[in-house]
């Protein structure tokens, strides 16, 4: 079964992805040697970004640590329910440490939004977010990104660890689902 022909097109192709993840470690690299003597944290959310940071973290050249968070904010559709629930906190203490969120994609915002505020409140001694998608949602809730990989048209898309229902994670591309999987 080819997971790919479930895709009305392709959007970002395995290289274009590895290309960008490298350039957004790099950034990082930068911005963080001289702050972050002592490393980040790097924090995952849960389970879309899995993939982006196992590959991420591999391209920023600092100490680092990997971090853990599962919040709730989509049951099996694909419209934000707008509540965010935190399922799995932290693993560790982030006080005083730089902080940067790696999420899957920005659609509505709100998960950011309040991960942001809900990080922010352990007086971390930095927090930025590094997502690697930004889409193009009216009404989108005003996040700060400090890092953006691709901006991205406002469907509904899978792939490198965005799901729909739990499938097409493991797609090595990114791509629009054909409407007809979900409706
Ligand atoms: P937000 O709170 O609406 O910004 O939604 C963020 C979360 O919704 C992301 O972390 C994804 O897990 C999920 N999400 C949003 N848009 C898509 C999509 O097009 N495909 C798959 N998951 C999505
Ligand atoms: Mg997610």
């Amino acid at each position: 079964m080819n997971l790919e022909e479930d895709l009305a097109y392709e959007l970002f192709s395995q290289q274009e992805i590895a290309d960008r993840v490298a350039a957004m470690g790099e950034a990082i690299t930068q911005d963080y040697a001289e702050k972050a003597a002592d490393g980040i944290v790097l924090i995952c959310v849960l389970r879309g970004a899995a993939i982006f940071m196992g590959d991420l973290a591999r391209q920023i050249k600092l100490p680092l640590e990997m971090d853990y968070m599962a919040v709730s904010s989509y049951g099996n559709g694909t419209k934000s329910s707008g509540v965010v629930r935190i399922l799995k906190d932290l693993s560790s203490s982030i006080e005083g440490r730089h902080v940067i969120i790696a999420e899957d994609i920005l659609d509505s915002g709100l998960t950011l939004k309040f991960l942001i505020k809900s990080l922010s409140a352990r007086k971390p001694a930095s927090i930025e977010v590094c997502t690697l998608l930004r889409k193009d949602t009216p009404n989108q809730a005003d996040v700060n990104c400090r890092y953006i990989g691709f901006e991205c048209p406002n469907e509904f898309i899978v792939g490198y660890g965005l799901d729909y229902a739990e499938r097409y994670r493991n797609l090595s591309c990114i791509g629009v689902l054909k409407p007809e999987i979900y409706s």
